[in-house]
């Protein structure tokens, strides 16, 4: 095994506003010898996602900041290639915190520790619909934003991994459901791929506006994934006794100046809260996710997307197209084949 070579991206400078290549530098490094208890496991699937850009900056948020020199983290599903751990054998395809590189030497703890994926379910799954993302929009929509039939409700980011689930388990549920989202491709997507009642372009149409002519009564619950002025826009629409669920603000990750919401003051008015949340603390509870996720996908009610772009040296260009909106659905990038 010691004359493996692994390709890694290394995070050399932190990002100011967008990431970019130039905050990494490429490398390859001799794969170190295992020591008891350790496993080798390979790099097939990469996922990418915003908080990682969070996570990029000095200060340390629901986990330790990156340091300069770290390779870059992202949770991955690869195959395990050698092992000296008796819960980990080889040809097992796994989930973990591989990171931006072709090898990890692991003893499977991680933020999330490292897991045996079933046999049989295609190896996107676990880092698209049965990932992070769908996991999110999972306990966002029925745990945070406690839904009720018949109420109106509002996603933002709304053709993305998390926001296109977030949208259709509130149709499930019985809700009246818009999405917004950039551009008149994703709008028609979420009208009539994902059943949406109706879709807003927040880059071309007037948000406000819209928002009236759809929710006439109120925004009962706004699903919140970018935050900055669609934030602003919603809060000025939100209803009695309506609630916004924080789950994201990607329009303010690549700045160091994040806006802020202005309208903020609807809250009283209206009775209205804001609340945050953070998937992780519902970790014990994925099993009963992905069952529930599992049955509304075999069944047809619960569609998603992947887009899989390919090669490791492409990772910090697979990075920015969530920050750019190029991302169709679950941003991931394939590594490699799997061995077995
Ligand atoms: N709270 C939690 O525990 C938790 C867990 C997972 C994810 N999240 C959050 O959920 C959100 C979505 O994450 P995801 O992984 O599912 O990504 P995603 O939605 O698949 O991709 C990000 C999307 O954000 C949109 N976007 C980018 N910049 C924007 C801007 N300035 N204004 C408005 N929209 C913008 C783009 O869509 P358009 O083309 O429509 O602009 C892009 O496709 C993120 O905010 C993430 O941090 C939170």
């Amino acid at each position: 095994m010691t004359a493996l070579i692994n390709r890694q991206w290394v995070m050399t400078s932190r990002p100011e506003n967008m990431v970019s290549r130039e905050n990494f530098t490429f490398q390859e490094v001799p794969v170190p010898e295992l020591n008891d208890g350790e496993f080798l496991v390979k790099s097939i699937y990469m996922s990418f996602d915003p908080t990682l850009r969070a996570w990029m900056n000095e200060r340390d948020t629901y986990v330790k900041a990156i340091a300069i020199g770290e390779v870059m983290r992202c949770n991955s599903v690869g195959e395990v290639i050698a092992s000296k751990n008796d819960k980990f054998k080889i040809g097992d395809k796994v989930m973990g915190g591989i990171g931006w590189q072709d090898y990890c030497v692991t003893t499977g703890a991680n933020i999330l520790p490292f897991q045996v994926l079933p046999k049989g379910v295609p190896l996107t799954m676990p880092l698209s619909i049965f990932g992070i993302t769908g996991l999110t929009a999972y306990f966002g929509m029925l745990e945070v934003a406690d839904l009720k039939e018949g109420q109106t409700v509002v996603v933002s980011g709304a053709a993305g991994a998390t926001g296109s689930v977030a949208c259709q388990i509130a149709k499930l549920k019985g809700c009246k459901v818009i999405g917004i989202a950039g551009g008149p491709e994703k709008c028609k997507n979420l009208t009539e791929f994902f059943g949406l009642d109706h879709a807003i372009d927040y880059k071309n149409d007037n948000v406000k506006a819209k928002l009236r002519e759809y929710c006439p009564n109120g925004v009962d619950r706004y699903f919140d994934n970018v935050g900055g002025p669609i934030l602003d826009n919603v809060l000025d629409q939100i209803a009695m006794h309506g609630k916004v669920v924080l789950c994201g603000a990607i329009s303010d990750y690549n700045t160091d100046n994040p806006s802020g919401p202005k309208s903020y003051t609807r809250l009283i008015v209206m009775r209205a809260s804001m609340q945050g949340f953070i998937i992780l603390d519902y970790a014990k509870r994925f099993p009963e996710a992905i069952s529930a996720l599992t049955h509304w996908v075999q069944e047809g009610k619960v569609k998603y997307q992947e887009d899989v772009q390919d090669g490791l040296e492409n990772a910090p260009e697979a990075f920015q197209r969530i920050f750019t909106g190029k991302n169709h659905g679950k941003q991931l990038l394939k590594v490699a084949d799997p061995t077995t």
